[in-house]
């Protein structure tokens, strides 16, 4: 498997894949995220990532910056979406797709590293809710355990919570 930086040629490979691995109702909203990301432009910059078998896309995932207000020494990022083609699922392509990017992160010397998704799957990756309570998201969340975080480099909080400010694409309340 390859693991590449996707670009605006990856659009249509991008849209399949999330097609075939959420439902109709949920696809729209998370595939128009994926692509949206691709042009997103950002300071640090967002970073959308392929996976490959054989020369064919069947992985995307996506981290962009969050701003953390009052804490400007304090670099993070969210992991959003992630979606491994429906057929290719269960064989480490997420895995690899998660880790691939944290060490990205890790090497950029980013602090923290939020999510919003199943916390059995994402707690294999570090990531937990109690990293994430003093950390108030940039919507209202239908489901508040599904926030979580990972601390790749210790920086020190206030203490006090602190909101989350995310890309545009990000802003819909329909995501959270
Ligand atoms: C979630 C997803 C990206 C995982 O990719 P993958 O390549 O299949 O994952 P991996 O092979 O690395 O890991 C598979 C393991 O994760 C588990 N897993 C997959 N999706 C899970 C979920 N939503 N919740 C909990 N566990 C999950 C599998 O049971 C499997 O466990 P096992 O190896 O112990 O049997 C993929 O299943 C997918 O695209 N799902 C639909 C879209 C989605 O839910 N995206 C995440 C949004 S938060």
């Amino acid at each position: 498997m390859n693991i590449r930086i996707a670009t605006d040629h990856d659009r249509e490979d991008i849209k399949r894949i999330y097609s075939s691995a959420f439902p109709k109702g949920e696809r729209e909203i998370v595939t128009k995220l994926a692509v949206e990301l691709l042009s997103e432009k950002t300071i640090p910059k967002t970073i959308s990532l392929i996976a490959e078998v054989d020369d064919v896309v069947v992985g995307h995932i996506a981290f962009s910056p969050v701003r953390i207000d009052d804490s400007d020494h304090c670099r993070a990022y969210i992991l959003a979406p992630l979606a491994v083609q429906a057929d290719c699922q269960r064989r480490r392509i997420g895995s690899m797709l998660i880790e691939y990017g944290l060490r990205q992160l890790s090497v950029a010397e980013i602090n923290i590293v939020f999510v919003y998704g199943d916390p059995k799957y994402y707690g294999r990756f570090g990531f937990d809710a109690e990293t994430a309570r003093n950390y108030i998201a940039p919507c209202e969340l239908q489901y508040p355990f599904g926030w979580q975080a990972v601390v790749l480099k210790e920086c020190s909080g206030r203490g006090a919570p602190s909101t989350i400010t995310c890309v545009r694409s990000l802003c819909d309340p329909e995501l959270w």
